[in-house]
């Protein structure tokens, strides 16, 4: 596999922690070219800081880390802190990072790094609200030519949604930085709630990560021990969907995954629906294909990769 140059846009989150982290351990197969955070499961001062902290916890020190938008294109933010906990990483370690806030704006980092690359050279993976990539390609369209795919946490279809009952959270925060997305004709991947409830950790999978020996595997063990209450309370599960490592196991071993060329449209008017993707997936309408909807997982393939490259880390 060609060596994928890459940048993760995030709102950590635990599960976008665990997806930075199953990032970092496989240096030989993605090129970070940079890490930017936005406003999504707690404010933006605590994503950069989060991202800040899992990058050192993990050792990490050649990554820059950049903070981009702190409220929605149009929306008022909403935030998820019932979920992720009023810090947003809890059951991490909280503390002020050594690992410096690039300067530079997000979106800005983002426009400049896709200027200066090849054409369909560089991959984009949102796992938040899509506000920082929409706001770069409303500024400078241009660096669409650069941008090889763009691999999406977000949506949902016969899941329904997890912020209100046909929206899910990425979505719901920024539709209108959903359809920009959706509509700027490169190549998406999307990882709905479809796919991502399908892994669903457990105190097994949980133990099996805490005894992987390594300071990574606590970390990831003592924030999904926290992560996890609040879906067996909603679900009655026994552990909480991994939904943003989908992503990076995408980009590792795209074979674990099932999808299908669809038509994706997101509803940014009806207050009832907003935030709701319309997935076109037994053609009935002759709108553009314009994501490749995931909606099934080797969840067994999927574990096992995450525990194998946990146990790489630190
Ligand atoms: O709906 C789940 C998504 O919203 C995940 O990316 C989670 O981290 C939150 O951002
Ligand atoms: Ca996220």
């Amino acid at each position: 596999m060609k060596r994928k140059n890459i940048i993760i846009d995030c709102d950590p989150g635990q599960d976008d922690a665990i997806m930075l982290l199953l990032a970092f351990s496989a240096p030989e197969k993605l090129n970070i070219l940079g890490i930017t955070t936005v406003a999504g499961n707690v404010p933006l001062e605590k994503t950069q800081r989060n991202a800040r902290i899992i990058t050192e916890l993990a050792g990490i020190e050649n990554i820059k880390i950049y903070a981009g938008c702190d409220r929605p294109i149009k929306k008022k933010l909403i935030t998820a802190e019932y979920v992720h906990g009023i810090e947003g990483i809890d059951g991490a370690p909280i503390f002020n990072p050594k690992i410096p806030l690039e300067e530079q704006h997000a979106v800005d980092f983002i426009i400049e790094t896709l200027s200066l690359s090849e054409d369909d050279s560089i991959t984009l993976v949102p796992t938040g609200p899509l506000t920082n990539i929409a706001q770069a390609i409303k500024k400078n369209p241009k660096i669409l030519n650069k941008i090889s795919e763009i691999v999406i946490m977000g949506g949902a279809m016969k899941e329904g949604g997890n912020t209100t009952p046909s929206a899910e959270f990425n979505i719901y925060v920024d539709p209108h930085a959903a359809e920009i997305v959706l509509n700027a004709g490169k190549p998406i991947v999307i990882m709905p709630l479809d796919v991502t409830h399908k892994v669903i950790t457990n105190t097994e999978i949980t133990n099996r990560i805490e005894k992987l020996g390594n300071k990574s595997g606590k970390l990831v063990a003592s924030m999904l021990k926290f992560y996890n209450r609040f879906d067996e309370k909603k679900y009655g599960s026994d552990g909480g969907p991994l939904h943003d490592p989908c992503t990076i196991a995408y980009l590792l071993d795209s074979e674990l995954f099932i999808g299908k060329q669809v038509n994706v449209s997101v509803e940014t008017k009806s207050e009832l629906t907003l935030g709701c993707t319309s997935v076109d997936f037994w053609e009935v309408t002759n709108k553009s294909k314009n994501c490749f909807w995931i909606y099934d997982v080797n969840k067994d393939g999927f574990f096992d990769m995450l525990l194998r490259q946990i146990s790489k880390l630190k």
